[in-house]
């Protein structure tokens, strides 16, 4: 919440499952363009929070198995629990407010007269959230059922059906769209609402967020129907929510680009960029660029073209260090020499390079510290490392004159790494 000291450029409050997730792409990429597009452009001054009906525990294991950027804000169990930052640190005042005219107890007492309903698992059973299966037909007849029930018990809650077969019962003043109109309220009093806010989402618990006045909103081209019927009894002539026709992260890119909130062109989608002249030329870019050129070179998506190691080596202060995670050093002018004999070692394999979490801290009227964690997925094998760049620009008034690249310093971040020997890896960069 802290991190930025002023109104973020753009909040994005998007749903994980099936809208920043596409469960259907084995490759991840059009999740892999979105972190290239919001490291390289949005990171410095902008928001990423994640929402989702997913409890910490099954939102954890959803970042240990996709390549999911660390978001500012964490919104889980369907609005029922806030979160900030890497550390996620809960938002006991959030807790506060969903105490109000709710008791588990009675909840799941009534809701276990329902043979209709399912409870789903103990994992997902949260202190603001109750949740069964139930199947689509039934849905809507249990949950006016169950609402009778509760309202006799001078309960106030909520019913929220997703995804065809997912019933949530929570507080009635939770969800995903209170939780949003809560931190809009907080940033609101601090000074700092965003300038622009957009939600995405594709299911029932996402309906909510586009109802939240002033919001942009898309829904994925691959919304479920719930939402798509929500949509059109209630808010059908909103200009400011689309319907994508790209799914999932594209969608968010797309709508990005449709409602004119930023550069959406993912450094992902520019092939040869080592020529391009960039629209945002900050430090982020430069470091997003070069990881995603290390990726091609080793999956051989790029030539093996003697120009491309010469132009990097030209970005190198000839002086300059590499520190590797395992404490040996190089020049960064060898490291690239190094990359002669790994072009290709990738081809046809899994191999993937994303950078999360990068953040520059100007030293100095041209310089740059750029912290960063690079993750490198081989195989089965995922690991990161926390990494610190400086950077420099030979002109501070136009860095878009290029950037050179002082010294890199690289350690293992075992909390973050599934892997017990690194021994055998070769780190080039
Ligand atoms: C996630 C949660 C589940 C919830 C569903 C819909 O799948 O794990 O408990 O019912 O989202 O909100
Ligand atoms: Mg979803």
């Amino acid at each position: 919440m802290d991190r930025l000291k002023t109104s973020a450029r753009l909040m994005i409050v998007s749903d994980l499952d099936h809208t920043m997730v596409d469960h259907h792409d084995s490759e991840n990429l059009s999740l892999l363009r979105f972190n290239a597009l919001w490291e390289s452009n949005y990171r410095h001054d902008s928001l990423l929070v994640f929402s989702t009906g997913r409890s910490p525990v099954l939102y954890k294991k959803l970042r240990e198995e996709k390549p999911l950027l660390t978001p500012d804000i964490t919104i889980m169990s369907v609005g029922t629990e806030i979160t900030y930052g890497n550390l996620m640190v809960p938002d006991d005042g959030w807790v506060e407010i969903l105490n109000q005219k709710w008791d588990r107890s009675i909840v799941i007492e009534e809701s276990k007269k329902f043979p209709e309903l399912t409870l789903q698992a103990e994992t997902e059973l949260r202190p603001h959230k109750v949740s069964f299966y139930v199947e689509k037909d039934k849905a809507q007849a249990v949950s006016k059922a169950l609402m009778e029930r509760f309202e006799k018990h001078g309960l106030d809650v909520k019913i929220i059906y997703s995804g065809g077969m997912d019933l949530d019962i929570l507080p009635q003043g939770a969800g995903k769209g209170q939780a949003l109109a809560y931190l809009l309220k907080k940033f609101k009093t601090e000074g700092k609402l965003p300038n622009n806010t957009l939600v995405c989402g594709d299911s029932g618990n996402d309906a909510e967020l586009f109802s939240i006045p002033e919001v942009y909103g898309v829904m994925v081209s691959n919304a479920q129907e719930e939402l798509l019927k929500w949509h059109a009894e209630n808010a059908k002539n909103n200009p400011k929510i689309i319907h994508a026709t790209e799914r999932c992260a594209a969608g968010i890119m797309q709508a990005i680009g449709h409602f004119g909130l930023g550069p959406n062109t993912s450094p992902r989608d520019i092939m040869d960029f080592l020529d391009c002249k960039l629209e945002n030329v900050n430090p982020g870019h430069e470091v997003v660029k070069f990881y995603l050129f290390y990726e091609r070179w080793r999956r051989a998506e790029v030539e093996n073209f003697e120009p491309y190691l010469a132009s990097l080596k030209a970005t190198c202060d000839p002086s300059g260090v590499h520190i590797e995670p395992t404490g040996s050093e190089h020049s960064l002018c060898d490291g690239i020499d190094g990359m002669r004999s790994i072009y290709g070692d990738k081809q046809g394999k899994q191999f993937r390079v994303w950078i999360d979490r990068v953040l520059p801290t100007q030293i100095s009227s041209n310089t740059w510290l750029v912290k960063l964690n690079k993750w490198e997925l081989s195989g089965e094998e995922r690991k990161c490392c926390k990494t610190t760049v400086i950077i420099s620009s030979k002109d501070a008034a136009v860095p878009s004159d290029g950037f050179t690249w002082m010294h890199v310093h690289q350690t293992w971040s075992e909390e973050e790494t599934n892997l017990k020997d690194h021994s055998s890896s070769i780190i080039v960069f």
